[in-house]
C-alpha cells in the first residue's frame, strides 16, 4: 500500500550540509518528498516529540542534541514507506547499519544518526501530525 512517514534529518547532519545528499538516498528509493520545512526545536519541544522515551537514560542528551542545531522535518511517500524509509536509514546504530545507507554513509554515533524515521503506521500518523498540518501535505 502506498503509506507516508515522517522523517527528520537530524543536526549532525544539518551541520555537515548533507541535506541534499540524505535527500537523494530517498528519492533513488522511490521515495516522494511530499512535504518538508527546516525548523529550529526547543528542548522542549523535541522532548515532547520523542515522549515515549522519557525514562531512558539518554532521553536528556536525545532532546539537547535534537535542539542544538536545525533540522529538517519531512515526509516521505510511497509503496510501502515506513519500512522502505528504515531499510534506507540502516540500523540505528551505525556500527551496525549495513552497506550503502544513510548511517553506514553519514552518521557519527548512535545519538548523532543523521536521521530520524517512524518505526509503525501508528507513530507515523502521530509523527506527521506533530510537525505537519494536512494542507502542508502535497502527493
Ligand atoms: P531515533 O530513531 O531518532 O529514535 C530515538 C533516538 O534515540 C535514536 O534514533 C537514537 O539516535 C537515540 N539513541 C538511542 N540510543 C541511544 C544512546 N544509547 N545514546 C544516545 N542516543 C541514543
Amino acid at each position: 500500500a502506498i503509506e507516508r512517514t515522517l522523517s527528520i534529518i537530524k543536526p549532525d547532519a544539518t551541520k555537515r550540509n548533507l541535506t541534499g545528499k540524505i535527500n537523494a538516498k530517498f528519492e533513488e528509493a522511490g521515495l516522494r518528498i511530499v512535504a518538508q520545512k527546516r525548523i529550529h526545536l526547543s528542548a522542549k519541544q523535541a522532548g515532547q516529540f520523542y515522549a515515549e522515551h522519557a525514562e531512558r537514560g539518554f532521553y536528556g542528551e536525545l532532546c539537547e542534541f535534537m535542539a542544538s542545531e536545525p533540522v529538517v522535518v519531512q515526509v516521505l511517500e510511497g509503496e510501502g514507506a515506513i519500512l522502505k524509509n528504515r531499510e534506507v536509514m540502516g540500523a540505528t546504530n551505525p556500527a551496525n547499519a549495513a552497506e550503502g545507507t544513510i548511517r553506514k554513509e553519514f552518521a557519527l554515533s548512535v545519538g548523532e544518526n543523521s536521521v530520524h524515521g517512524s518505526d509503525s503506521p501508528e507513530s507515523a500518523a502521530r509523527e506527521i501530525s506533530f510537525y505537519f498540518s494536512g494542507l502542508e501535505l502535497v502527493g
